[in-house]
């Protein structure tokens, strides 16, 4: 294994958030010395730990996130921070452009100043917009729905044109739906507002909200409704973890699918939610979002073979009992 501890720090971007802290543990786990930069919008000060150094600083701070590399002497960087809900990035394409294009340029022209040239960068199942054949490899075609999405694609294309002028080495992590939660019960998803379907079932079953609204049940799957690849994020901080190591090892750049490769709909989350918890979750119907692609399911063939990367919580049910660990913890009354 590399020695990063003896060199400089590894900068967790958005690394008080909800994939970041995770990230932030696994490197932990792993020795490593971790930098965490975080304006604290979406984020949470208690979700890094005291063996980690917090800087409250906004990527849009030019020279905030240029001081940070070039005087923690930072080696390299997970760059996770980002504005993150799609359905809103097509209302505010402004807000989602400025901070997810601007913000991860500043921080490159910073990495590239101080000569810092690793980066592993947290993309999306968004980039492939609403896919031809499931389960979707890399190769498949590239085709946002979103100006979330979008802003993904395009700092994967920008990542790469600085790895071909300056040198950069890279990692594109394309996650399929994060969910789950450290087992610790310390650290897991708490965004506001909630957009996701599994902290939105635990909501219901700890009665924060009186009922889960099901968007559609006339899709061409099964049971009718929309398919998703829910990926334990444990299993996710380990991929950034293997990634990393490559590039400080000296490894090549690439781009990686990361799901559990199973697709649950959201009646089978509903279901399962309910015997996890032993609470009722009600539903109501709603109409369907717009945009919507009824499955999404990953081919993580490569992230498995070239990062060795080994998912161990795949399974639907063990995701819903790492979050309501942490969602009882944090949410439910004592
Ligand atoms: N959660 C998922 O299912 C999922 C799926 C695919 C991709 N991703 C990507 O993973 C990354 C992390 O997502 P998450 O779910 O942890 O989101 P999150 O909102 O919990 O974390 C993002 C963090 O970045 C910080 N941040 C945002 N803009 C910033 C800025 N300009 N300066 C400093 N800090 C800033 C926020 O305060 C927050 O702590 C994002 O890039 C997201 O696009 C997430």
């Amino acid at each position: 294994m590399h020695d990063a501890t003896a060199e400089g720090p590894i900068l967790i971007t958005g690394g008080a958030g909800y994939v970041g802290a995770h990230v932030n543990l696994a490197l932990l786990g792993a020795g490593l010395r971790t930098l965490v930069f975080d304006n604290l919008r979406h984020g949470h000060r208690e979700f890094v730990p005291p063996q980690s150094t917090l800087i409250q600083g906004d990527l849009l701070d030019r020279e905030a996130i240029a001081r940070a590399i070039s005087e923690h002497a930072v080696v390299a960087v997970v760059h996770c921070a980002a504005y993150t809900a799609a359905g809103e990035s097509v209302y505010e394409p402004d807000k989602y452009y400025r901070n997810n294009l601007i913000g991860s340029l500043n921080l490159l022209s910073a990495m590239v100043a101080a000569g810092c040239r690793r980066m592993v960068f947290s993309s999306s199942a968004a980039v492939y917009g609403r896919p031809e054949t499931v389960p979707i490899a890399e190769s498949a075609p590239l085709r946002p729905l979103s100006p979330y999405g979008h802003s993904k694609l395009m700092m994967e294309q920008i990542i790469a044109d600085y790895g071909r002028a300056y040198g950069l080495q890279y990692v594109h992590l394309r996650y399929f739906n994060a969910a789950g939660a450290d087992p610790s019960g310390t650290v897991g998803e708490d965004h506001r507002p909630e957009t996701h379907l599994i902290p939105l079932v635990l909501d219901v079953a700890l009665g924060r909200l009186p009922a889960v609204t099901v968007h559609g049940d006339d899709y061409p799957t099964p049971d009718g409704t929309c398919i998703r690849d829910y990926v334990h994020v444990v299993d996710l901080a380990e991929a950034h973890r293997l990634a990393l190591q490559r590039l400080l090892a000296g490894g090549d750049s690439g781009v990686y699918n990361l799901g559990s490769e199973r697709g649950s709909s959201v009646l089978e989350v509903i279901a399962a939610a309910r015997e996890v918890t032993g609470r009722p979750v009600p539903l109501r119907l709603g109409p369907r979002r717009p945009g919507d692609p009824d499955r999404l399911v990953a081919d993580s063939t490569r992230a498995q073979r070239e990062l060795g990367w080994c998912p161990q919580r795949g399974d639907v049910r063990v995701i819903l009992e790492d979050a309501w660990r942490f969602h009882r913890c944090r949410f439910g009354t004592p």
